[in-house]
């Protein structure tokens, strides 16, 4: 068998390579098999197989169905949520994104060089004065040559370097030259997160185009201490860097409206009716449409989760709130009504807070609330080409959702089964039941994300063949 060697290159790719090389510390030679394991990594293993045709491996494929492959530069801070970074590059390349990675000058204390190197399949970056890489002045290519750049987390410290426009070291040099959008993920302690400093520097970044995501409230690393400033989920990251990198998705001109969360029908100006939805299936809906290019409107009931990033949130509390809000959205592509309307709520909601009084309980009488579902799913003029309810069972579910389907005229019913035992109100999985005129498809148990992906691509199938 005849051999390939360096030296039988033309010029401009031997040049190429050279650069290549010196720039991770290989020889050439090093440098032409890491190429090939990795283009053999991207295409499958496949493409060694010589009986096989060329396949597309499990990540790309899953990737291509909403966008094309993003390049992503990650800057990890110095902060005790660089551990999740580590997860973060996991999720971003489950999403078929390249992740290249800095670590900012404190980041080395947390995550080492070698693990994040070893998770991203190329060397992480932490040095503005390396000759290897800075010979033809690196970090002005490493600012450039991605599609975002996220810092993650993003450290008190980082944030007010980014405002102050410093670049004393790698992560800020990089985050002063990119012309790349960027998105941050503060994590700090509660207390730092709400210094009128840091409030100021993060008013400054929103107000320089600077996207945020997070943080969010719960229990910090500090033993006993709570509040905000918990760096955003490794998922919630991934999918606020999918809305933002989405250049051609499979639902672009299209508009989604998607309805999250509970509704808040008032008894007095302190009390309400409620009930346990957290919004997290919604919301994951919102951010699937968004990523996948739909221009998306959530119209959302008190829900505790950040906005998804790239969406258009309308913030309502009652059920006629949500109905007038879903009605100035439309006309839209498609509907999805994910929120759980409370079916009644008091005919009169007292303007005083109603006094207890000694053997007296008052007496509440409920009225019907407005049918957002049916009610879109009835328009005359512009209904929407799919409309999609969800259905809250706890007995008889398929039944339940198939008779829900006929009466509110509805395309398709996504059922689930919310009884205490399943956890699925406020819990982070859902195992759906799709019901259409055409039939019922059981999905797996799997995340609220998985859920959302699999429906984007549902609606996508859906609207390609015109079919419901
Ligand atoms: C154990 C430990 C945990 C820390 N966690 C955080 C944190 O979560 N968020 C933060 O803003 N700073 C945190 N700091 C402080 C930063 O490490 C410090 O401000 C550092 O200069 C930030 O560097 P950077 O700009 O490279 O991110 C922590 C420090 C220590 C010692």
């Amino acid at each position: 068998m005849a051999s390939l060697t360096v030296r039988q290159l033309d010029d401009t790719l031997k040049r190429l390579l050279r650069l290549r090389a010196a720039r991770h510390g290989r020889s050439m030679e090093d440098e032409v098999r890491v190429i090939l394991r990795q283009a053999a990594d991207e295409a499958g293993r496949d493409i060694l197989d010589p009986s096989k045709p060329p396949a597309q491996s499990e990540r790309q494929a899953k990737h291509d169905v909403t966008t094309a492959r993003p390049r992503i530069l990650l800057i990890i801070g110095g902060g005790i949520a660089a551990y999740k970074s580590l997860d973060l590059i996991r999720r971003l390349q489950d999403r078929g994104a390249q992740v290249r990675c800095i670590l900012s000058g404190a980041a080395g204390h947390f995550v080492t060089p070698l693990a994040v190197g070893a998770l991203c399949g190329e060397r992480a970056y932490t040095d503005l004065f390396e000759p290897q890489s800075e010979f033809d002045v690196g970090h002005i290519r490493l600012a450039r040559d991605t599609d975002l750049v996220v810092v993650a987390p993003a450290t008190a410290d980082l944030l007010a370097k980014m405002a102050g426009g410093h670049a004393d070291d790698l992560a800020t040099a990089v985050l002063l030259a990119t012309n790349k959008p960027i998105l941050v993920a503060p994590a700090m302690n509660p207390q730092m997160w709400s210094a009128k400093a840091t409030q100021r520097n993060l008013a400054q970044l929103t107000a320089d185009g600077i996207r945020v995501v997070g943080p969010n409230v719960g229990e910090m690393a500090e033993r006993g201490e709570a509040g905000i400033g918990r760096m955003a989920e490794p998922l919630e990251i991934a999918a606020a860097v999918a809305a933002m990198t989405c250049r051609t998705g499979v639902l672009s001109g299209k508009r989604v409206l998607v309805t999250s969360g509970p509704t808040s029908e008032p008894i007095d100006p302190v009390r309400f009716i409620a009930n346990r939805s957290s919004g997290k299936q919604g919301h994951a809906i919102a951010s699937a449409a968004a990523a996948a290019g739909a221009h998306v409107v959530l119209v959302s009931g008190p829900a505790n989760l950040p906005d998804p990033p790239g969406v258009s949130v309308v913030k309502i509390e009652t059920a006629q709130q949500m109905l007038n809000a879903v009605e100035k959205a439309m006309p839209v592509d498609v509907a999805v009504f994910a929120a759980a309307v409370a079916d009644w709520r008091p005919q009169h909601a007292s303007e005083s807070k109603i006094k207890k009084q000694p053997g007296r309980t008052p007496t509440l009488t409920l009225v019907e609330n407005p049918d957002i579902l049916s009610t879109v799913a009835h328009r005359e003029t512009d209904r929407p080409q799919l409309v999609i309810g969800f259905a809250a069972e706890t007995d008889h579910l398929v039944a339940n959702a198939r008779a829900k389907l006929a009466k509110k005229g509805c395309d398709w019913i996504l059922a689930n089964d919310v009884s205490p035992a399943t956890g699925i109100m406020g819990g982070d999985t859902n195992t759906i039941h799709l019901i259409s005129a055409r039939g019922e498809e059981s999905w797996p148990p799997q995340s609220k994300d998985e859920v959302a992906r699999m429906l984007i691509e549902r609606i996508v199938a859906a609207l390609a063949g015109s079919e419901r």
